[in-house]
């Protein structure tokens, strides 16, 4: 047997899925991941983008941080790709319980996914600092920098560095990973914490790594070193 074809077999025998995701799951829908060498971090400025994406560089130079985010992060042309479709099918097909992601776009809710836990927030979600009137991207994206009807600075809705996670979200994801018969873990370095302590959650029976890259040191039951969207293209699923 072959690896898709274990997957295909893990896939059709699992009842608890859940899948836990990074940039990689986006990049071939044209949004850029972090660390490859053509990631976010690896853009040329003066002061370096993970500086740039701190809570306090928001806090001192929000003009800034919204002139890089906007150019770098935001992007309103994207689609979901088959990765995000077959998510959301196996969902509807109740063998995918939760779909956990650290990206902050929403190509998985655009594909058809409900359950879906944004570790690190939503671009789409914006607030004020000072009144918490929501704003969405599209509105925000019509200034250099966004402010609220009452003056205040709007922020968006995202983790940025120094700050932490959202607790609720993070329990949650958790329960569902205790609970889970396969993990599927994709198109992530699994180098940011708290996010990347998850896996040690799983009791399961299937591991899966579908990343380019190695990870070492996981107790994996299947690992592919290849395209998500080429892996999840091979994933058998009947339209219902
Ligand atoms: P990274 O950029 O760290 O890792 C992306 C991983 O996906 C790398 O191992 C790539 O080799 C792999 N990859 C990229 N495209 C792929 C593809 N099409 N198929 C298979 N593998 C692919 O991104 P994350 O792990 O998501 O946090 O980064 C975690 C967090 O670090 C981000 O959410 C962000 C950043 O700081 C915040 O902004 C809070």
């Amino acid at each position: 047997m072959n690896k898709i074809e274990m997957l295909n077999s893990i896939i059709k025998s699992s009842e608890y899925i859940v899948f836990f995701g990074g940039a990689g799951v986006s990049t071939e829908s044209g949004i850029p991941d972090f660390r490859s060498k053509d990631g976010i971090y690896h853009i040329q400025s003066k002061i370096p983008p993970e500086e740039i994406l701190s809570h306090h560089f928001f806090v001192h130079c929000p003009e800034e941080f919204y002139t890089f985010y906007f150019q770098n992060l935001v992007n309103l042309n994207v689609l979901p790709n088959v990765c995000h479709q077959k998510l959301a099918l196996l969902e509807k097909q109740k063998k995918l319980k939760a779909v956990i992601t650290q990206n902050i776009d929403s190509l998985h809710e655009m594909a058809g996914s409900v359950n879906v836990l944004h570790l690190h927030g939503k671009m789409e979600d914006n607030y004020c600092i000072k009144c918490n009137k929501y704003y969405p991207l599209k509105e925000i994206m019509r200034y250099t920098l966004p402010k609220c009807s009452c003056g205040g600075i709007i922020k968006p809705d995202v983790v940025l560095y120094e700050e932490p996670l959202c607790t609720e979200i993070l329990d949650e994801a958790v329960m569902h990973i205790e609970k889970a018969d396969t993990f599927i873990v994709a198109g992530t370095s699994l180098t940011v914490q708290p996010a990347s302590s998850l896996v040690q959650y799983f009791k399961g029976k299937n591991l899966i790594i579908i990343n380019y890259e190695n990870l070492n040191n996981l107790p994996a039951t299947l690992v592919i070193q290849d395209s998500v969207c080429h892996v999840f293209s091979s994933i058998d699923l009947e339209e219902e």
